[in-house]
């Protein structure tokens, strides 16, 4: 997407790959809204540590990551010995697959780039597959969330209010987003409506991510704390419910997204607002046959015992000059903390699932596996 910064304005992606230098290149996350910083990694190990310490997040990101890393790691491999080759790349792979468990995309993803090298007779070949097949994930990326923005467009109406949870925008895929690709198509057919976007605690990618993107795009936008749906929904301000996914079970529709989804979901039954999730087809997990079994990822307790942010103010001694980027600690210092990251809404909850092939109710998925995919 366009992001412009003082005055000037191009064109991002998420996550690219520098062929050059072998090097997987990616917003740094965790300095929006505050800072628009470009890193690179330089080998498969700190590619992983980025997808870990969310320097790059969301689930078609670290997806297309994922594939960038497994290319560069079997890019970096010296010699001809196809046997070693394939040991490396495993290796490479679990890494890679272990960098964060709840989103299914990075499986997917790599799943792809190795079926893409099984083609390669020689290590060269392979290696030149394994890149073409990451760039073809991620290009495939962003042509689906194109996609489930012009099927997503339709549920949207001038006026609406509308509520996203965390960020499935741009910055948590290669280009455009899936909540936000119906909100910029119908912002691009000339649509009036506005946003709510749940603060998102405890790492808040609603109120840095989600809310900079918007406001990068002239979309109407406030940001909400997160027990506030609720009382919105009680009092008629939210008509609809976007949101993206992690990890889309093709045999339940059951849906996981960041933690509090669920929460909202139940909510909008209650208040009978429509909730649509939107994902790519690499979010669809064709095997777990139940929510239960999904991997939650349960990060660290310092996440919900404070958090990050820049001083907002010079300290009276002058100490922390202002825009400075620093943790401070919230919650009472002896108390411990319990931080899962995702929650599984159940498909009855949830009213439609937007992907690039049309609006499908959750049951119907397995139904139209093979239009959505399905490889079995
Ligand atoms: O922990 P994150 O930031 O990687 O979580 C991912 C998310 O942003 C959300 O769950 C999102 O709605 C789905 S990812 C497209």
């Amino acid at each position: 997407m366009n992001v412009t910064l003082r005055g000037r304005t191009g064109h991002f992606r998420t996550v690219s790959f520098d062929a050059e230098n072998n090097s997987v290149r990616l917003i740094e996350q965790r300095l929006l809204p505050h800072e628009f910083k470009i890193v690179g990694t330089n080998d498969f190990r700190e590619t992983a540590r980025a997808i870990t310490d969310m320097v790059v997040r969301g689930a078609g990101a670290i997806g297309a990551t994922a594939a960038y890393g497994l290319a560069q790691g079997a890019r970096a491999f010296r010699g001809n010995d196809l046997k070693q080759f394939s040991a490396r790349l495993d290796l490479v792979y679990q890494t890679l697959a272990e960098a964060r468990p709840t989103a299914v995309d990075p499986v997917n993803a790599m799943n792809e780039v190795r079926r893409a090298m099984a083609r390669g007779e020689t290590v060269a070949e392979r290696q030149a597959l394994a890149l073409a097949a990451a760039e073809e994930f991620a290009h495939e990326d962003v042509r689906h969330c194109e996609a489930i923005g012009r099927h997503g467009a339709k549920l949207i109406r001038n006026g609406m209010k509308i509520l996203t949870h965390c960020n499935a925008g741009w910055l948590a895929f290669v280009d455009v987003g899936t909540a936000t690709a119906p909100l910029y198509a119908a912002q691009s057919q000339g649509k009036k409506f506005h946003v709510f976007c749940d603060e998102t605690r405890p790492r808040s990618q609603g109120a840095t991510l989600t809310a900079w993107e918007l406001a990068q795009q002239g979309i109407s936008h406030q940001i909400i704390a997160d027990n506030a749906a609720g009382h919105l929904m009680q009092r008629g301000e939210i008509d609809l419910v976007m949101v993206g996914s992690d990890r889309v079970l093709g045999r339940t529709g059951e849906v996981t997204n960041k933690i509090g989804t669920y929460t909202k979901a139940v909510l909008a039954a209650r208040h009978k607002i429509p909730f649509y999730a939107a994902i790519p087809l690499s979010t669809i997990d064709w095997n777990l046959k139940r929510g239960f079994d999904i991997p939650i990822e349960d990060r660290h307790e310092s996440e919900v015992l404070g958090a990050w942010g820049v001083m907002a103010k010079p300290m009276a001694d002058g100490r922390w000059p202002m825009g400075k980027r620093a943790y401070v600690r919230v919650a009472n210092p002896t108390s411990g903390a319990r931080n899962p990251g995702f929650d599984v809404t159940p498909a009855e909850l949830i009213t439609g699932i937007i992907t690039p092939a049309g609006i499908f109710q959750p049951a119907e998925l397995w139904k139209h596996r093979h239009r959505l995919g399905f490889a079995g």
